[in-house]
């Protein structure tokens, strides 16, 4: 993306490669490996090149193993990389700056980074005490975002009897209390319900024009993505493939669009006939939806309107789910 600002994220030829070991199967291969070990190694990420501008908000997508937490942990400084370079604010995350730590924050979905068995409000203040965050600031943001986050009434509760969604909804207030410019994301929705899901996706988008925070987000669930993401960089198998607006994805990848024919006797065609358009995705008293290469669209249109008694069409993108999947399929 053009930009005149530097770049708060910037990745260079980043790569991790694991190295892990590797036992035969059985007593043997047990005893076997008593004296030889045998390493395999595996190349979570393979010189991913990327920046991001201040106040973005982009979704970092890919299959399971793609190389998404990998490449977030390296930036958060979790991680040293096998080689490549990153930098965050100016510093370098794995050198573990104090300054820098100050200024980003790393939510795991996936993990539980809060005191279990404190309640979640002495979970937080431990949080704030560590990054020395004055009183009045720390009972202002707290009040504020449980508030919006609708888990006020949650603070004296214990943080292992809090259910998966209110626990995640604690993390991003513990994760935000110090007031991140840079923040990583991974899978913040992870497993909770559709309510909380919106809960937490509209309170990002707000949070994000509101405080010009640079966030780094990876979601399975394509409505975080499409709600919150102009910008999406799509991994897999440790490389990048796409970098580039949301938009572009479904130009880029989908290679069919999908036509909706109206007409009497809609529901009457015989199958067999329709298969020479395209894929037949719905028939209903009336209409038929068809699924069509792109570059037949218009050839099939004009047979179907030559053939049938057609009153109305309509020809619509694949839905950007399906483009995802199948692009993760592939
Ligand atoms: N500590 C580790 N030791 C060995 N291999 C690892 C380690 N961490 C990750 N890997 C491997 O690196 C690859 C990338 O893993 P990573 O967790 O980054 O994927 P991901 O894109 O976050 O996937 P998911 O969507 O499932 O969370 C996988 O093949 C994984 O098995
Ligand atoms: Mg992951």
């Amino acid at each position: 993306m053009q930009t005149t600002t530097a770049p708060v994220i910037q990745v260079q030829g980043l790569t991790k490669a694991f190295r892990t070991y590797k036992k035969e199967p059985g007593f043997g291969g047990a005893i076997k490996g008593l004296f030889h070990r045998r390493y395999e190694q595996t190349l979570a990420v393979k010189d991913v090149t990327f920046s991001v501008a201040p106040g973005e908000l982009v979704g970092f997508l890919g299959p399971n193993g793609a190389g998404k937490t990998t490449t977030l942990k390296m930036l958060a400084g979790l991680l040293h990389p096998t080689s490549g370079k990153a930098q965050v604010l100016g510093y370098v995350p794995w050198e573990r700056d104090d300054g820098y730590r100050r200024q980003f924050a790393l939510l795991l979905g996936q993990k539980n980074q809060l005191w279990w068995d404190l309640p979640a409000r002495e979970s937080l203040d431990l949080n704030a005490k560590i990054y020395g965050i004055p009183r009045d600031l720390f009972e202002r943001t707290v009040a504020e975002m449980t508030e919006l986050l609708a888990v006020k009434d949650k603070l004296n509760v214990m943080v292992r009897e809090l259910s998966l969604g209110e626990r995640m909804k604690m993390e991003l207030i513990a994760a935000l209390l110090h007031q991140p410019k840079v923040l990583f994301l991974d899978e913040p929705t992870i497993g909770l319900d559709v309510v909380s899901q919106k809960t937490v996706r509209e309170f990002l988008r707000e949070y994000n024009a509101r405080q010009q925070t640079t966030i780094l987000l990876t979601s399975h669930y394509m409505a975080d993505i499409q709600e919150l993401c102009r910008r999406v960089i799509i991994i897999d198998h440790g490389t990048i493939f796409f970098d580039g607006l949301l938009s572009e994805v479904v130009d880029r990848f989908a290679d069919f669009k999908l036509i909706t024919i109206h007409c009497a006797g809609a529901q009457n065609c015989p199958k067999e006939d329709l298969a020479r358009y395209g894929e037949l995705v719905e028939q209903q008293a009336g209409s038929l939806k068809l699924k069509v290469k792109r570059d037949r669209v218009i050839s099939v249109c004009k047979a179907l309107l030559d053939n049938l008694p057609v009153t109305d069409i309509d020809i619509e993108e694949v839905p950007i789910e399906d483009v995802i999947r199948q692009i993760f399929a592939r």
